[in-house]
């Protein structure tokens, strides 16, 4: 059985699509993935049954992602515990999971012993050939903190490394209303800087700043200074157009039943909300009441592969 995490992202999402550096972290919930050779290419989520050329995005994908391993048909099978769409990286979990487990039924007892870091290499050129079906043009962020667990610092230029923490944080996740598709929110934000490029900009420096800090805050374990930073980058992201009312209104509960700082994770535009907190319960309480699905989970330093910098 192959595994992968969920993520949530904590900074720099949108900007880290323009090279700014990104921080994201594995949620504890996530996608498993079970694959064996057969006469045909089949993929089997839950309800849905698809093939690479049945012109549905998911076999495309599908394809893409045995061609990329240069797999021969596989019946892959996956189950998952993420809601789709969310910003808590589905799809990525899912494209690193259906790697994991297409390589693994690849292996031949007696072949050529590959090593962790070639066998990363392989499960994230698949599953970023799965996402592009998706996204057209991701950062990589979603695929990377999949693959690696743990909390790390994304570019695309750096590509991924783990990032030390004081100690762990506990964070709270809010489903904020119906999910965009990532695409859309991406493009908008690309539409909006060829008309404003200062404006855009300008958020793009700020929420640099905001993640070069967060560094600094998550090695010493300042919640209440990641909690306030949480708010700013939530704050460029809305000037961006991501945010909801529904979300506005999961943000708002969260900080007056005590977290430090939340934010809309992901692309936005719907879908998740994630809040700071000492303590998961009266935010929990306060979504409920509100009628939001929600949990709380844990953010760790370690990584599951941690193998310091990996290339983009
Ligand atoms: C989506 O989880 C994160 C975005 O920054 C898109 C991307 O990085 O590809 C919105």
């Amino acid at each position: 059985m192959a595994r992968a995490n969920g993520k949530v992202i904590l900074f720099g999402e949108h900007a880290v699509v323009y090279g700014v550096p990104a921080i994201a972290a594995g949620v504890d919930r996530g996608v498993e993935a079970t694959a064996e050779r057969s006469d045909r290419a089949i993929l089997v989520i839950g309800p849905r049954h698809v093939e690479p050329d049945d012109g549905s995005d998911l076999g495309r994908a599908y394809g893409a992602l045995l061609s990329t391993v240069e797999a021969p048909p596989m019946s892959t099978h996956v189950e998952s515990q993420l809601p789709a769409g969310c910003g808590l990286g589905a799809s990525a979990a899912i494209g690193v999971a259906t790697a994991r487990a297409v390589l693994d039924a690849l292996a031949e007892p007696e072949g050529t012993p590959v090593t962790p870091s070639q066998r990363l290499t392989r499960v994230l050129a698949a599953a970023n050939a799965w996402e592009c079906v998706f996204h057209g043009n991701p950062s990589g962020i979603d695929a990377a903190a999949a693959a690696l667990g743990g909390t790390i610092l994304y570019s695309r230029k750096d590509g991924a490394r783990s990032l030390h923490l004081h100690r762990p944080l506990t964070l709270t996740v809010a489903v904020a209303g119906p999910p965009a598709a990532t695409r859309e929110m991406v493009a908008g934000v690309a539409t909006l800087r060829a008309r404003r490029p200062a404006i855009v900009d300008k958020a793009l420096d700020g929420i640099h700043s905001i993640v070069r800090n967060a560094q600094l805050f998550l090695r010493d374990g300042d919640l209440a200074s990641l909690g306030q930073l949480m708010n700013l980058n939530h704050m460029l992201l809305s000037g961006l157009f991501l945010s909801t009312e529904e979300i506005e209104r999961a943000c708002g509960l969260a900080r007056e039943a005590g977290a430090l700082g939340s934010k809309l994770t992901g692309a936005g535009g719907g879908g998740a909300v994630l809040a700071l907190v000492h303590d998961p319960q009266p935010v929990l309480d306060a979504w409920k009441r509100a009628g939001f699905e929600c949990f709380a989970t844990t953010v760790t330093p370690g990584c599951d592969h941690d193998r310091g910098a990996l290339g983009p």
